[in-house]
């Protein structure tokens, strides 16, 4: 089940039910628009089969990454999400928005010593840890602050997500997480390290999955780890951790082909059910979803400029550029635009923003109301993950500012 902030109704464009052209026309071009009512939407919604489907407590730990405005950090963590973050920067504003160290997980191949003494000062749940060096730095850092590290081990299963190349993290040939044996000899060497307690093992196989088959495989890795690893130990532990992945769509129709939230935690109930209900091995399921929370519930909103046409293409020139949105230019993704009027007839456009490169392009071909011109607004949906939060100043340009459409109607700055 998705819920799209946007529609039309008779004719003209809504956001959250109201008509965009007068909420939003007197806002300065490009900025980002989200919609508090659908980001709740989907933190519930999330929350909602995690508890319909699993036989014991999940936590939530929001994938700061996809998007961190501290705004929108608030409203989730009034929901009791917690956070996954992967810089120290993400780790600070985690807690600025009132995420409990306890609800924080610290993910990422190259932490910092700087980021690590944070997480350790913080006392966050854990630090999750992707080589060899990485465990003997933080048992080394946790001794000179006399603290005990909490660290997950994140798997490397050798299972690449099903996704675009550049966003697939799970075989041998990416540089996330440890493999098995790598895991189960560190296991057996723990005892070496006593600034460092294991509290429980993660996995994250890729972004934007399109299919449950290489996350299920990936799981039942997972889980028969956690099992030989409680052998080794004797004992229990305080959570296993699915990571995020889960993917959205972006294209009219793609619904269909993407399994749901639902199927997904039947998926992880299935799998897990020996270590979650038989043996008993884990306290707590985590999950670290990042674009399912957000992208549904911002838009980036652009103004035409001009629109210009040669023997070959009709471009339409917007205000907002590659810079403020990304994610065409480097996994070629599609993002679906609203126009303020619903189209009757259509032109194919390729719409480009006004950076000095070719790859500044939107979309080729697309087609669009043949009515739209000069100061018309568009609305780039899905962006409110890994929209602004990758968003630059490449050419000196402005990074976006961004807009929260409140439930009672009301619009503020955030
Ligand atoms: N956990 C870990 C360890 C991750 O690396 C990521 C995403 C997530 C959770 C959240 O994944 P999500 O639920 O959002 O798929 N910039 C790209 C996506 C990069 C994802 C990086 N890691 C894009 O725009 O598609």
């Amino acid at each position: 089940m998705h819920f799209s902030p946007l529609s039309y109704h008779d004719g003209s464009l809504l956001f959250e039910g109201r008509p965009v052209e007068t909420l939003l026309n007197n806002i300065k071009t490009p900025f980002y628009f989200y919609g508090e009512k659908t980001l709740l939407q989907y933190a519930r919604h999330f929350k909602d089969e995690a508890k319909k489907h699993l036989p014991i407590p999940a936590q939530i730990h929001y994938a700061l990454k996809a998007n961190s405005n501290i705004e929108l950090l608030k409203i989730l963590q009034a929901e009791n999400l917690g956070a996954d973050v992967v810089s120290g920067a993400e780790l600070q504003r985690a807690l600025d928005a009132g995420i409990p160290a306890h609800k924080i997980v610290f993910s990422g191949v190259g932490k910092r010593d700087d980021e690590i003494q944070l997480a350790l000062k913080s006392n966050i749940l854990s630090l999750n840890v992707e080589s060899l060096e990485e465990l003997k730095v933080i048992d080394a850092i946790a001794a000179q602050q006399k603290a005990t590290a909490q660290i997950a081990f994140r798997l490397n299963p050798n299972i690449a997500g099903n996704t675009h190349e550049k966003i697939s993290t799970g075989s041998m040939q990416h540089k996330f997480g440890m493999p098995k044996e790598e895991i189960l000899s560190a296991v057996e060497e723990l005892h070496r390290y006593s600034h460092v307690k294991l509290i429980g093992l993660s996995c994250h196989i890729g972004s934007q999955l399109s299919s449950l088959k290489e996350s299920q495989l990936a799981f039942q890795e997972l889980c028969s780890l956690i099992k030989l690893c409680a052998q080794k130990l004797n004992t229990t532990f305080e959570f296993i951790d699915f990571g995020g992945g889960l993917g959205v769509p972006y294209r009219p129709l793609e619904e269909s082909e993407l399994s749901s939230l639902e199927e997904y935690m039947k998926m992880v109930s299935q799998v897990a059910e020996s270590v979650l209900i038989g043996e008993r091995l884990v306290k707590k399921v985590l999950f670290e979803p990042g674009r399912f929370i957000v992208a549904k519930a911002g838009a980036l909103v652009s103004k035409v400029l001009f629109r210009k046409t040669n023997q070959q293409k009709n471009f339409l020139i917007c205000d907002a550029a590659m810079n403020d949105l990304l994610r065409p230019t480097l996994y070629q993704a599609y993002h679906h635009i609203w126009s303020t009027s619903e189209a009757s007839k259509t032109i194919s456009y390729d719409v480009v923003g006004p950076i000095c490169e070719t790859g500044d392009t939107f979309c080729k071909d697309r087609p669009l109301s043949e009515r739209l011109k000069r100061g018309d607004l568009l609305l780039f949906s899905d962006a409110g993950a890994y929209g602004r939060s990758m968003s630059s100043s490449y050419n000196l340009r402005e990074i976006p500012e961004e807009y929260l459409l409140r439930p009672d109607g009301s619009i503020v700055k955030i």
